[in-house]
């Protein structure tokens, strides 16, 4: 059995992480260890609750490297879904190559620092692009950085707001995350 810990942001709905754990629930192969917040009154962390999974706290502060490190001392596999922060150097190592992330654009562009949400898609539509995603990729010490996994295709149109193409990326970021990670995990046991 794979255990997977699932980190979440402060501000984040979650709604990754609850496509994440509807997906699980249906592999006899994956497990969730835990699903992991800074806050206690963070709203996906509310609604990991109210979806019956496991949870932790870990809050932002001087321990929090080794405290997350303790918390995921039984996790196989991490996929962070809308934490914003860079990963502490000691998870980054221990975990390396099992750590995924899902970035909602179409990675090396729109990504980095200051790269997440409506940002993120103000910047495709800015830049005149015809087409956008979504993409999942390995988790580094620097933002964005790590090799791309997988990739999911949408188009931009003309009359696109950056809301509307908000939507249209999380679609494909429900549909596409689990199976990223199914097949990471799956190619690593091969
Ligand atoms: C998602 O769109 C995710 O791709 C993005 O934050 C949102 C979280 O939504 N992440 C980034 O921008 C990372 N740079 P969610 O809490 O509903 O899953």
């Amino acid at each position: 059995m794979t255990r997977v810990s699932i980190i979440v942001g402060a501000k984040g709905r979650g709604s990754n992480m609850l496509a994440l754990a509807r997906h699980i629930a249906q592999d006899p192969d994956i497990e969730i260890a835990y699903v992991i917040a800074p806050k206690p009154d963070s709203p996906a962390l509310l609604a990991a609750q109210e979806a019956g999974l496991p949870t932790a706290v870990v809050p932002y502060g001087e321990t929090f490297a080794e405290d997350l490190e303790r918390v995921l001392d039984d996790t196989d596999w991490i996929c962070l879904a809308g934490f914003m922060r860079l990963l502490p150097g000691n998870i980054v190592h221990r975990w390396k190559g099992r750590i995924l992330n899902i970035h909602p654009a179409l990675l090396p562009k729109f990504g980095g620092k200051g790269m997440y949400g409506h940002h993120v898609h103000e910047a495709v539509l800015a830049a005149g692009e015809t087409e956008s995603g979504c993409s999942v990729h390995f988790v580094t010490e620097e933002y964005d950085e790590g090799a791309t996994f997988m990739q999911a295709r949408c188009p931009v149109l003309p009359d696109d707001t950056a809301e509307s193409l908000a939507t249209r990326v999380l679609a494909l970021e429900h549909a596409t995350y689990y199976k990223a990670l199914k097949a990471a995990i799956d190619g690593q046991r091969t």
